[in-house]
Protein backbone atom coordinates (compact mmCIF):
# COMPACT_ATOMS: atom_id res chain seq x y z
CA UNK A 1 0.00 0.00 0.00
CA UNK A 2 1.38 3.54 -0.90
CA UNK A 3 0.52 6.78 0.84
CA UNK A 4 0.60 9.92 -0.01
CA UNK A 5 1.27 12.43 3.09
CA UNK A 6 -0.22 16.25 2.10
CA UNK A 7 0.52 19.18 4.26
CA UNK A 8 -0.77 22.29 3.95
CA UNK A 9 0.22 25.99 4.05
CA UNK A 10 2.69 27.17 6.77
CA UNK A 11 3.44 23.56 8.04
CA UNK A 12 7.11 23.86 7.27
CA UNK A 13 7.21 26.37 10.05
CA UNK A 14 6.04 23.63 12.76
CA UNK A 15 8.82 23.72 15.64
CA UNK A 16 8.66 27.37 15.47
CA UNK A 17 4.95 28.38 14.77
CA UNK A 18 3.05 29.24 17.62
CA UNK A 19 4.52 26.47 19.78
CA UNK A 20 2.10 26.54 22.15
CA UNK A 21 -0.99 25.65 19.54
CA UNK A 22 0.79 23.28 17.30
CA UNK A 23 3.52 22.21 19.58
CA UNK A 24 7.75 21.87 19.14
CA UNK A 25 8.01 19.21 16.73
CA UNK A 26 9.08 20.18 13.27
CA UNK A 27 7.86 18.69 9.85
CA UNK A 28 10.65 16.59 9.30
CA UNK A 29 10.14 15.11 12.73
CA UNK A 30 6.69 14.47 11.76
CA UNK A 31 7.51 12.53 8.64
CA UNK A 32 10.20 10.58 10.14
CA UNK A 33 8.08 9.27 12.78
CA UNK A 34 5.55 8.45 9.87
CA UNK A 35 8.48 6.67 7.85
CA UNK A 36 9.11 4.75 11.40
CA UNK A 37 5.28 3.77 11.62
CA UNK A 38 5.32 2.92 7.83
CA UNK A 39 8.17 0.57 8.27
CA UNK A 40 6.43 -1.15 11.08
CA UNK A 41 2.99 -1.36 9.55
CA UNK A 42 4.46 -2.26 5.89
CA UNK A 43 3.66 0.42 3.74
CA UNK A 44 5.42 3.08 1.46
CA UNK A 45 4.56 7.00 2.48
CA UNK A 46 5.58 9.94 0.48
CA UNK A 47 5.52 13.22 1.19
CA UNK A 48 4.67 16.75 0.07
CA UNK A 49 4.34 19.98 1.65
CA UNK A 50 3.15 23.79 -0.04
CA UNK A 51 2.20 26.81 0.44
CA UNK A 52 0.42 26.74 -2.38
CA UNK A 53 -2.82 25.42 -3.24
CA UNK A 54 -2.33 24.91 -6.63
CA UNK A 55 0.61 22.90 -6.20
CA UNK A 56 -1.47 20.68 -3.36
CA UNK A 57 -4.45 20.58 -6.16
CA UNK A 58 -1.58 18.97 -8.66
CA UNK A 59 -0.74 16.64 -5.95
CA UNK A 60 -4.02 15.48 -5.29
CA UNK A 61 -4.49 15.27 -9.37
CA UNK A 62 -1.21 13.05 -9.75
CA UNK A 63 -2.19 10.50 -6.90
CA UNK A 64 -4.71 8.36 -9.49
CA UNK A 65 -2.77 5.60 -10.06
CA UNK A 66 -0.13 6.11 -7.98
CA UNK A 67 -0.94 5.63 -4.89
CA UNK A 68 -4.19 4.10 -2.83
CA UNK A 69 -4.71 6.81 0.26
CA UNK A 70 -3.91 10.39 1.54
CA UNK A 71 -3.38 11.67 4.84
CA UNK A 72 -4.02 15.56 4.05
CA UNK A 73 -3.30 18.49 6.54
CA UNK A 74 -4.85 21.13 4.48
CA UNK A 75 -4.28 23.53 7.20
CA UNK A 76 -5.89 26.84 6.87
CA UNK A 77 -7.07 25.61 2.68
CA UNK A 78 -9.42 23.57 5.13
CA UNK A 79 -11.46 25.92 5.44
CA UNK A 80 -11.43 27.54 2.51
CA UNK A 81 -10.54 25.44 -0.80
CA UNK A 82 -13.74 24.36 -2.93
CA UNK A 83 -10.78 23.78 -5.40
CA UNK A 84 -9.00 21.22 -2.89
CA UNK A 85 -12.41 19.48 -2.13
CA UNK A 86 -12.99 19.06 -5.75
CA UNK A 87 -9.65 17.52 -6.34
CA UNK A 88 -10.17 15.16 -3.44
CA UNK A 89 -13.47 14.31 -4.85
CA UNK A 90 -12.60 13.90 -8.60
CA UNK A 91 -9.16 11.86 -7.59
CA UNK A 92 -11.37 9.49 -4.96
CA UNK A 93 -8.83 8.15 -3.33
CA UNK A 94 -9.52 6.75 0.54
CA UNK A 95 -8.50 9.96 2.64
CA UNK A 96 -8.09 11.15 6.10
CA UNK A 97 -7.71 14.52 6.99
CA UNK A 98 -5.52 15.46 9.95
CA UNK A 99 -5.23 18.69 12.31
CA UNK A 100 -2.16 18.94 15.23
CA UNK A 101 -4.90 21.00 17.11
CA UNK A 102 -8.56 20.48 17.85
CA UNK A 103 -10.28 22.44 15.04
CA UNK A 104 -13.60 22.31 17.20
CA UNK A 105 -12.30 24.01 19.99
CA UNK A 106 -10.68 27.36 18.31
CA UNK A 107 -12.40 30.06 16.46
CA UNK A 108 -15.37 29.77 14.65
CA UNK A 109 -13.69 30.31 11.35
CA UNK A 110 -11.80 26.91 11.91
CA UNK A 111 -14.44 24.80 12.82
CA UNK A 112 -15.62 24.46 9.35
CA UNK A 113 -13.99 22.02 7.41
CA UNK A 114 -14.94 22.05 3.23
CA UNK A 115 -13.37 18.07 3.23
CA UNK A 116 -14.33 16.15 6.18
CA UNK A 117 -16.79 15.00 4.32
CA UNK A 118 -15.44 13.52 1.97
CA UNK A 119 -13.01 12.08 4.25
CA UNK A 120 -12.79 8.11 5.60
CA UNK A 121 -12.53 10.52 8.75
CA UNK A 122 -10.92 13.04 10.72
CA UNK A 123 -8.49 13.12 13.37
CA UNK A 124 -7.27 16.10 15.26
CA UNK A 125 -5.85 17.89 18.40
CA UNK A 126 -3.33 15.02 19.29
CA UNK A 127 -0.23 17.21 17.78
CA UNK A 128 2.24 14.89 15.81
CA UNK A 129 -0.30 11.57 17.57
CA UNK A 130 -3.03 13.00 14.84
CA UNK A 131 -1.02 12.39 11.64
CA UNK A 132 0.33 8.57 13.12
CA UNK A 133 -3.40 7.69 13.86
CA UNK A 134 -4.07 8.92 11.02
CA UNK A 135 -1.66 6.68 8.71
CA UNK A 136 -3.01 3.70 11.09
CA UNK A 137 -6.30 4.89 10.42
CA UNK A 138 -6.24 4.89 5.97
CA UNK A 139 -4.01 1.61 6.63
CA UNK A 140 -6.35 -0.50 8.62
CA UNK A 141 -9.16 0.94 5.92
CA UNK A 142 -7.72 0.09 3.01
CA UNK A 143 -6.44 -3.25 4.21
CA UNK A 144 -9.88 -4.42 4.85
CA UNK A 145 -11.66 -2.92 1.79
C1 LIG B 1 -4.27 23.14 11.33
C2 LIG B 1 -5.48 23.96 11.80
C3 LIG B 1 -5.81 25.06 10.80
O1 LIG B 1 -6.92 25.82 11.25
C4 LIG B 1 -4.63 25.99 10.64
O2 LIG B 1 -4.91 26.97 9.65
C5 LIG B 1 -3.36 25.29 10.36
C6 LIG B 1 -3.08 24.02 11.04
C7 LIG B 1 -3.82 22.10 12.39
O3 LIG B 1 -3.08 21.20 12.01
O4 LIG B 1 -4.18 22.21 13.56
O5 LIG B 1 -2.49 25.80 9.65
O6 LIG B 1 -4.64 22.43 10.16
Amino acid sequence: MKILVLHGPNLNLLGRREPAVYGSTTLDEINASLEHLAAELGCTVAFMQSNSEGALIDAIQECAGRYDGIVINPAAYTHTSVAIRDALAAVGLPFVEVHLSNIHRREEFRQRSLTAALAVGQICGFGRDSYLLGLRALFSYGKNS
